[in-house]
């Protein structure tokens, strides 16, 4: 599968559709409604979908806050969890130019996520610290 699907910027369309199978999940509501932290402070995001045929499989962002920290962010569809379509998204995500350029990229987890966990180890993220809710923190710096 995770060879099998297409990424294209994500419509509105494609954000609506999401939201009829993740519209309860935090990770998702962060995502697509407001940075989980208002002290964040973002100011602009670009949205990616997967695609398997016409069907949304994935969705991901990256966010930035007001000091062009960006947040990134992915959620799979139920059903097409542990396909490799994660990586393959966040991947794609950090080899936009626009994200490449940013100094200072962030991801916040759920302590429980391990393939989030597994996702940001292996494309070069750390964990920075825990947010105020015990989300785990990564951060992944632009070499000088
Ligand atoms: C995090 C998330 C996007 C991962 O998507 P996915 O397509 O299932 O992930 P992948 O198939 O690419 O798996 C990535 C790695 O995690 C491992 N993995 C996947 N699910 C796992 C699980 N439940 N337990 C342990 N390891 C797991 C995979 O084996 C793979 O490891 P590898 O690189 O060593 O082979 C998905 O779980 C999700 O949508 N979570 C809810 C939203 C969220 O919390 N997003 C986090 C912000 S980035």
């Amino acid at each position: 599968m995770a060879d099998d699907f297409n990424i294209v910027v994500a419509s509105p369309r494609h954000l609506s559709l999401v939201e009829t199978w993740a519209g309860r999940n935090e990770a998702t509501h962060t995502l697509l409604k407001t940075p989980r932290d208002p002290s964040h402070g973002t100011s602009s995001g670009q949205y990616w979908a997967a695609l398997n045929g016409q069907e949304v499989v994935a969705i991901a962002s990256i966010e930035l806050n007001s000091e062009h920290v960006g947040y990134v962010n992915c959620v799979v569809k139920p059903g097409y969890l542990r396909q490799g379509i994660g990586s393959r998204m966040i991947e794609y995500v950090l080899s936009q130019p626009s994200v490449k350029n940013l100094a200072h990229l962030h991801a916040v987890v759920d302590p429980t996520n391990i393939a989030a966990q597994k996702i940001l180890n292996k494309d070069g993220f750390s964990r920075v610290g825990n947010d105020e809710n015990g989300n785990l923190e990564f951060a992944r710096h632009a070499q000088k």
